[in-house]
């Protein structure tokens, strides 16, 4: 056979190995044993001297060029294992279990929230929202605080340096306000809400916490009995602290002062696991001043108000000794909820 055309054919062939297997068999197709370079350097000796010699430098040249090829060849085709090896290592395993991100939670101060406005909410009130930043009018003259009443200093607050001055509201009572303007009795809301205070903090107190506010009003009776008395309002708040905490909790009324309710009661609440008598939320029957500041005509309405302090209930709820914690944003506190 021609040894130019058995070049040609077998460095074709080389070029389309692809494996070591394949390359094994090319090996013994051209130089194994009865390979066809191999059969040309034997059949030699049945030449002439002259085509000997060129034939045997051919077929010869041919062989160690082979060799030298399929030498790179073996070394291409480890390359290409390896990088198929590491592809291979590299591969996602889209069957393998994700990583689990870790997963948070609402603050307790929310938790306790969603709890009180169920509670509220299965009793008929509405949840209502206003805003942090108030008017001097809202939080104080229209709650019957006018200027100079000494009440103001018990609601000392952070003005803002705008034009007309506003402040952050100290309470959400200026909501009672805002509410009864835009709607007409009956009704019953409870409004939850950031409140703020220019005071000094300790582990009760804290310049910025939650409030609920809650109000009912409703007409007063042709027959001279009071639409929504002190009665209902012992009666509800006794059941909500009754479904927030245990069947057993007792509230108490004693009189207090706040310019906006007359009478004004300080609540406190005992029984289950709590042993003392416990100050928990401030209170009143809507002050008439209040609704004459709301447009209402006070001698046809009567509402009882009240403001509740959610971080202090929250605290009562899982046993916190200390209101600051709420607002320090320390995860190893946080994760406990
Ligand atoms: C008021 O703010 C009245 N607006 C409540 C009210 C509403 C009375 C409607 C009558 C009718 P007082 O300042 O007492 O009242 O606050 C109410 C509750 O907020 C307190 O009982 C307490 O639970 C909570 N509270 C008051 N100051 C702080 C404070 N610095 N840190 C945390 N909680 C507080």
């Amino acid at each position: 056979m021609d040894i130019k055309k058995i070049k040609e054919q077998s460095f074709g062939k080389l070029d389309e190995i692809k494996n070591l297997n394949e390359l094994e068999r090319f090996r013994i197709k051209y130089l194994g044993r009865k390979g066809i370079i191999t059969a040309i350097l034997r059949s030699l000796k049945d030449l002439s001297i002259k085509e000997k010699k060129y034939i045997g430098r051919a077929a010869n040249l041919l062989k160690e060029k082979l060799e030298e090829a399929m030498k790179e060849k073996i070394k291409k085709i480890s390359a290409q294992d390896e990088v198929r090896q590491e592809r291979q290592n590299d591969r996602i395993d889209i069957t393998a279990p994700g990583i689990k991100l870790p997963q948070g939670h609402l603050h307790p101060i929310t938790q306790v929230l969603r709890q009180v406005e169920e509670i509220f909410q299965s009793m008929g009130f509405k949840i209502i929202e206003g805003p942090d930043i108030e008017t001097e009018y809202y939080n104080f003259d229209a709650l019957n605080i006018p200027d100079e009443h000494p009440a103001r200093d018990a609601w000392d607050t952070f003005w803002l340096k705008t034009k007309p001055e506003k402040l952050l509201r100290t309470h959400t009572s200026p909501m009672q306000i805002r509410y009864m303007e835009e709607n007409n009795p009956p009704l019953r809301i409870i409004v939850p809400g950031r409140v703020f205070r220019y005071e000094a903090t300790d582990s009760s107190h804290s310049h910025t916490f939650y409030q609920i506010e809650g109000l009912m009003v409703d007409k007063n009776l042709p027959t001279g009995r009071q639409g929504v008395n002190v009665a209902n309002f012992k009666a509800v708040i006794e059941e909500f602290f009754n479904r927030l905490f245990s069947k057993d909790i007792k509230a108490r009324l004693r009189p207090g002062y706040f310019p906006f309710t007359e009478p004004s009661f300080e609540v406190d609440i005992k029984g289950g696991r709590f042993k003392k008598w416990l100050e928990i939320m401030g209170a009143g029957m809507v002050h008439p001043n209040v609704f004459k500041a709301a447009g209402y005509n006070p001698a046809n309405w009567q509402g009882f108000a009240f403001g509740l302090g959610l971080d202090r209930i929250a605290m009562m709820k899982y046993g916190i000794d200390d209101i600051r914690l709420f607002y320090k944003g320390d995860l190893r506190f946080l994760n406990q909820f």
